[in-house]
């Protein structure tokens, strides 16, 4: 089933450069970039992208964090993309992130939790739906 995913490459990732790197292993797996622009998030696009984590103790500073500087926002296309962009960007955290995956190959602990783990992708196709209407509202 095609379905697409709402990339984000945080602010720790664009201000490293690592926004290319990003997009090049997306599409050599094979996946079809159809946006992508570099935006600066609002507090307003951030409660709406992180309602589910409100109240949560990283809330308030993974919001500052996601305001610290712009990101690269993208969405990508194909069959089974929002388990497939997960599989490619790995844990969560990325001291354990598996070597091979984004977030293992190229991120670590900066003294910041795991709030600097360089991507952000969909969970599913509801979240999919809701975030890229958030960072993307004029696209259909
Ligand atoms: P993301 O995939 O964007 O979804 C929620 C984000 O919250 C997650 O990536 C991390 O950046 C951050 N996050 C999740 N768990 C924690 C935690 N325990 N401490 C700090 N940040 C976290």
């Amino acid at each position: 089933m095609t379905q697409r995913t709402l990339v984000l490459v945080k602010p720790d990732g664009v201000r490293r450069g690592l926004t290319g790197e990003v997009l090049r292993r997306i599409e050599a797996k094979g996946y079809t970039l159809v946006a992508c622009e570099l935006k600066q998030a609002t507090r307003d696009m951030l409660a709406q992208h992180y309602a589910e984590h409100e109240g949560k103790p990283f809330y308030e500073p993974l919001v500052e964090f996601m305001l610290s500087g712009p990101v690269t926002a993208a969405v990508f296309e194909g069959e089974r993309v929002i388990e497939g962009f997960r599989a490619l960007a790995g844990a969560t955290d990325p001291t354990v992130a598996l070597p091979g995956t984004i977030r293992g190959d190229l991120g670590r602990d900066w003294g910041l939790k795991v709030q600097q783990n360089i991507v952000h992708g969909s969970d599913s196709e509801e979240s999919s739906a809701r975030e890229i209407a958030i960072w993307f509202p004029g696209l259909a």
